[in-house]
């Protein structure tokens, strides 16, 4: 019987070289720093500082927080409505307000049932969640936090999923109308954070509704690549041993994610290239392990290779065998990749093209998704020498490509 090769004991026992903690790298880790957000937090922290205020009559306050994908909108909320509810919590005797904070999210929670039970039985742990209707749980809120004399902080997170519910405008139309008939002394006040990637959100309220929320918008932008390097920057520093990446890792990595700003994307590429790099046994991360990790995020599409003319299959080769050697730079330049490419033709016996037939392959291959063109700017004892364009594979491993192109060059 053949004995398996892998032995689990010596596996679990391996010291990880590259992760030092994986957690930093989880979803719903918040760091202890946001970057590149402090407008954003000032502009939050200004709406709601009234909230926190025992002696003032405020009634709730709503924001709307908008968009993208990976931009921070939940950690810079999350972080916010912990660290207020941590403030009032401590000061509890200063005059400020008791006040709680809860984050939902509408699509894993998708009705305001569960919503409201799940806000319910953490204020009142004994509360039966079974035989209430969804306007009786909201009274009954409302009733608990006027005897309390508390206050509320809720993140409708993702919120677009609750409104195409039935009731959906309807409680949360209550939800911001509630304070109407109470007596303000009492300060019973629920304020109100919705977030939606959706950027005609507003055009999807019913008046009503439109009208009673404050209408106060807070737009995220997507980050720059000078900025993702900045948050995989501190994530790395939490996160990874420190000789285990460098600066040139982390560039790269914000460079490929910056097409669309999104952090959650950079962050997830760094850490699955952390995991290849460690699954390899290597002591640090290298720009292969970058495109490899790329590939397992978006799987390789070998049909557009192999179904590329000779001539540009020779370009992609050309590019692939520099890159293998180069352990510094994740780009070559248009001359070091034009030499490799006569080189390669001259060995097929083959007439290299010409400058600008060259030039044509670049910007197909480019087309194609399959490299990335960089023009940048040179300089020559600090005076502009022109322009060079750099080239790079972002999403291919140089090793499965050159496995796939040497059968065909
Ligand atoms: N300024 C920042 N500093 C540090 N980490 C950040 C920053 N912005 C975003 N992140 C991180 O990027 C990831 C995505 O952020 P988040 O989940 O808040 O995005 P989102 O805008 O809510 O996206 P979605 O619309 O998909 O829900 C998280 O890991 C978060 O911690
Ligand atoms: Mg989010």
């Amino acid at each position: 019987m053949n004995r398996s090769k892998f032995d689990l004991t010596k596996f679990l026992a391996k010291k990880q070289t590259i992760i030092k903690d994986d957690q930093v790298f989880e979803p719903n880790f918040i760091p202890e720093y946001l970057v590149h957000r402090e407008n954003e937090l000032t502009l939050l922290a200004n709406h709601f500082k009234s909230i926190i205020s025992k002696n003032s009559i405020i009634t709730g306050k709503q924001v709307i927080i908008q968009g993208p994908v990976g931009l921070g909108k939940t950690v810079v909320v999350r972080q916010f409505g912990l660290t207020l509810e941590n403030y009032c919590c401590a000061k509890s005797e200063d005059n400020i307000a008791n006040l709680s904070f809860f984050h939902m999210n509408c699509r894993r929670q998708r009705s305001w049932y569960l919503i409201l039970t799940s806000i319910l039985t953490q204020l009142v742990p004994a509360f039966p969640i079974r035989g209430f209707s969804v306007d009786e749980l909201l009274t009954y809120l409302v009733k608990i936090l006027k005897e309390r004399n508390q206050g509320l902080l809720i993140c409708l997170d993702e919120i677009d999923y609750l409104l195409s519910e039935t009731k959906g405008h309807d409680v949360l139309y209550s939800l911001t109308r509630h304070h109407e008939g109470v007596n303000h002394c009492e300060q019973t006040q629920i304020s109100l954070i919705l977030v939606t990637r959706n950027p005609h959100f507003q055009k999807f309220l019913d008046p009503a509704l439109l009208s009673s929320l404050s209408q106060r918008v807070i737009i995220f932008e997507p980050y720059n690549a000078t900025k993702l390097f900045d948050i995989l920057s501190l994530r790395a520093q939490q996160g990874l041993y420190e000789e285990a990446y460098s600066n040139d890792i982390l560039k790269t990595i914000a460079d490929f994610a910056y097409k669309n700003g999104d952090a959650r994307y950079a962050i997830e590429l760094l850490w699955r290239s952390a995991k290849v790099a460690e699954q390899e046994e290597s002591q640090y991360i290298d720009f292969e392990h970058i495109r490899k990790a790329q590939v397992s995020i978006f799987p390789i599409k070998q049909s557009i290779i192999t179904d590329l003319t000779s001539q540009l299959k020779k370009v992609l080769f050309a590019l692939a065998l520099l890159l293998k050697h180069e352990k510094n730079r994740a780009f070559v330049t248009t001359n070091e990749l034009q030499n490799k490419y006569n080189e390669i033709c001259k060995k097929s016996q083959e007439k290299p093209r010409k400058q600008t037939q060259f030039w044509n392959y670049l910007q197909k291959l480019a087309g194609l998704g399959l490299i990335e063109l960089q023009v940048q700017n040179r300089h020559q004892n600090g005076k502009s020498a022109g322009r060079t364009t750099l080239i790079s594979i972002s999403d291919l491993p140089v090793s499965d490509l050159l496995l796939l192109l040497d059968q065909n060059c």
